[in-house]
């Protein structure tokens, strides 16, 4: 297996970065005009919340107007408009609607699984290093509760697929009852192959879960093509719902038994019809998923977004990791096999955003010394800018960050060495 060891000595002869033109809108337009982010703020960091288009935004409050104006005649309606929207939304995705359902977000999606299954004392639940905290937090406390063990497969950045995959072997085990593994992972910005790592899993007799949190919009691939028993994915992420908004896909085998967060008129329907129903709530961020979709469909083309989301992350990755380079004569390139779409880290010097306490207050301190919203990571011992791309992003951007916040960096780093 490679190892973690973070390079500290310059690249040589770098590859000359060319800027993306930026992204227009069917009519010629920049794309970020079609949202309303606030200026001059420098937003790079459309992983951690999304943004929502100014024209989904308005479609929303149509909405919620209309709920305002009747509300007994909305709710009376709206379990109907949320099974059409799910019918509507699986079919944009491509995947099957009788396995689909909405809930708020990821973290929600991860808990009805794991409320789903029951665990003894021995068994155990199989989490990588890359893990999204929160959700690591929810499997620990479950497996504890019951006597059970949480293990980690220990996989460095570097890793390539088949480092990743014999990483969750090493640790994979007849007691090991449930694997949850990241698509793409949230610390590192990595794309894990998680149709192998469901396969494998799946040799030991244990169920599957996969994070795709950040996959939709990014990836075009039915989730139940990966083979796993329980998949989520934000769509209040790369597809730009309104928040909170997300899907869980369950395999026709385990469908019926997964049960909402809240208990509620839906019980005795079969899934997904039982999720539809969630009380008193606004769910208008359900309603306006597949409008989302067809919106930036429609107005910038999907295939070309990943197109420019991509090239555009490279270009921000090589510009940025350069330009510590400049200042630092060390090599800020995080080398690794499993770049994913959309997202990118660059080193930072040492003595900065070692944990993630101090990831925290390293972006807090950007954004009052720049006006820069950005995120910091850590990852085994070393701290890493994390950068997202996305259409409204332009290189101008990434310019930005490499000259105004680059050299503040560099000159925390040294004061706190
Ligand atoms: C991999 C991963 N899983 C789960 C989540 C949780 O998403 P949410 O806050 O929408 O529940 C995130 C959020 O960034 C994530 O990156």
């Amino acid at each position: 297996m490679t190892t973690t060891a973070a390079p500290s000595t310059p690249t040589t002869a770098a590859a000359p970065i060319v800027a993306p033109a930026p992204m227009l809108d069917i009519h010629g337009r920049p794309a970020a005009q079609a949202w309303q982010l606030a200026t001059p703020t420098l937003h790079i960091n459309h992983g951690s919340f999304g943004a929502v288009p100014t024209q989904v935004l308005a479609y929303q409050a149509d909405l919620k107007a209309q709920m305002e104006s009747s509300p007994v005649k909305w709710f009376i309606a709206a379990t109907g408009l949320i099974k059409e929207s799910r019918r509507k939304m699986a079919a944009l995705l491509g995947t099957s609607e009788e396995n689909m359902s909405f809930v708020p977000n990821a973290s929600a999606g991860a808990t009805v699984v794991l409320n789903s299954m029951e665990f003894g004392p021995g068994d155990e639940i199989l989490v990588s290093n890359h893990g999204y905290g929160a959700v690591v937090m929810g499997a620990e406390r479950k497996i504890k509760a019951a006597g059970g063990i949480l293990r980690t497969a220990h996989i460095p950045i570097n890793a390539t697929a088949d480092d990743i995959v014999s990483a969750f072997e090493e640790r994979l085990s007849s007691c090991t009852k449930l694997v949850i593994t990241d698509e793409i992972t949230s610390p590192t910005a990595m794309l894990f192959p998680v149709k192998r790592i469901a396969e494998l899993a799946h040799r030991y007799g244990a169920r599957v879960l996969i994070d795709g949190a950040h996959a939709p919009g990014l990836i075009r691939e039915d989730p139940l093509d990966l083979g796993a028993d329980y998949w989520i994915g934000n769509l209040h992420k790369f597809v730009c719902c309104p928040r909170g908004c997300a899907m869980l896909i369950v395999s026709t085998e385990l469908a019926q038994g997964v049960h909402p967060l809240i208990n509620s008129w839906g019980r005795d329907l079969p899934y997904p019809e039982r999720f539809d129903m969630q009380g008193t709530l606004d769910q208008t961020s359900y309603l306006c998923a597949p409008y989302t979709y067809e919106y930036i469909e429609n107005t910038f083309g999907w295939d070309r977004a990943r197109q420019y989301i991509q090239t555009l992350a490279d270009y921000g990755q090589e510009l940025i990791a350069a330009a510590f380079e400049k200042e630092t004569g060390e090599n800020h390139h995080v080398d690794y096999t499993q770049r994913a779409p959309g997202m990118r880290l660059v080193r930072l010097p040492k003595g900065i955003g070692q944990d993630h306490d101090s990831d925290d207050m390293l972006r807090d301190r950007v954004s009052a010394a720049f006006d820069v919203e950005t995120a910091f990571t850590s990852f085994d011992g070393i701290g890493y800018l994390r950068l997202s791309s996305f259409i409204y992003n332009t290189a101008a951007d990434y310019q930005r960050f490499a000259d105004e916040c680059v050299p503040a960096l560099c000159q925390w780093a040294k004061e706190s060495a």
